[in-house]
């Protein structure tokens, strides 16, 4: 392993590549990557990177977004198949089908979703910025908010919007299993629940703090708290941990779960570090973009990087 680190250190070198990670890849994955982050913090690294190689260690539709933001540059992925259900759930035909049912209505896509999707909205968001996002529309503008419903839902809550909501959900953070969660609260009832806004309202409601990957570590790291019950992927728990050494850090319990009692994304755990460095050799599977589709995806994208300033 340590080797096999080494030789991605010195390709990086060599190719002028940088490593963009998401905190749900695995810890050595996230070990030899330039920067690891939330998917907005990851786009606006993509922004402002002036390596001639992106190698994306995430699912497709974020490698996607450093694309749509870098047209010139190679964006590599270790995966092709590293996908989201919430961007699966979300197909052109039907999305165009169901705007086109709401024609007055301003259209913001969570940024889990296609480059085509992308390409039918107004503006896009992250769990990050959703709601500074909505809130940029006047409030009598009606809104269809895509793909993910528990994400629209509780910004509808937050807000007081009625937001139109498409029917996708994320099949990691819909599989908590509240009756699990009950118990493990009543062993430790010290801990403070946290949670991304991608799980569903009832373990929403548990949460004291609700936030996107990167608020939840800083959550954590700037309570007085000493023990933390953290709903989102698990493989947040490596820098999570590393932030606050001293902290207890315990994984909600998923449904399904009898074997380890905590959640993974199985697209985000496709990327191993040996296809890492098998993509960084290859410089593929690379990421492509029509152009048609490309010009019309990047402007939603890049009025919410302007809003996010
Ligand atoms: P973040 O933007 O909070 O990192 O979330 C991305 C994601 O896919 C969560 O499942
Ligand atoms: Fe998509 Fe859920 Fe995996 Fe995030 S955790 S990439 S939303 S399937």
């Amino acid at each position: 392993m340590e080797g096999l680190k080494q030789k991605i250190t010195a390709l990086k070198k060599e190719k002028n590549a940088v490593i963009l990670a998401h905190y749900y890849q695995e810890p050595e994955i996230q070990e030899v990557a330039d920067f690891v982050g939330d998917s907005l913090g990851l786009s606006q690294e993509a922004e402002k990177t002036d390596a001639d190689i992106i190698l994306f260690a995430g699912v497709h539709f974020m490698a996607e977004t450093a694309k749509l933001l870098n047209p010139l540059k190679k964006v590599i992925l270790p995966d092709l198949n590293a996908g989201c259900s919430l961007a699966d759930s979300c197909l052109p035909g039907a999305f165009k089908t169901f705007t086109a049912a709401h024609p007055d209505h301003i259209v913001i896509t969570y940024v889990n979703c296609s480059a085509e999707i992308k390409a039918m909205s107004d503006l896009v968001c992250t769990s990050s910025n959703a709601e500074k996002i909505v809130n940029s529309v006047p409030e009598y503008v009606p809104i269809i908010f895509a793909p993910d419903k528990n994400l629209g839902n509780y910004i509808n809550s937050k807000t007081g919007r009625k937001m139109v909501l498409w029917d996708g959900s994320c099949v990691v953070h819909e599989a908590f299993s509240m009756d699990k969660l009950i118990a493990l609260y009543k062993q430790h009832p010290d801990a403070a629940i946290i949670a991304h806004p991608e799980s569903e309202a009832h373990i929403l409601k548990t949460a004291g703090y609700i936030g996107s990957t990167a608020g939840m570590i800083n959550y954590v790291k700037q309570s007085t708290k000493q023990k933390f019950i953290v709903a989102t992927e698990a493989g947040i728990l490596f820098k999570m941990q590393q932030e606050v050494p001293d902290k207890i850090l315990i994984p909600a319990p998923s449904v399904e779960d009898n074997t380890c009692a905590c959640s993974e994304c199985a697209y985000m755990k496709l990327n191993t570090l040996q296809k890492v460095y098998d993509c960084l050799v290859k410089e593929s599977p690379e990421i492509t973009v029509s152009e048609e589709v490309a010009k019309k995806a990047l402007i939603p994208i890049k009025r919410m990087l302007e809003l996010s300033k």
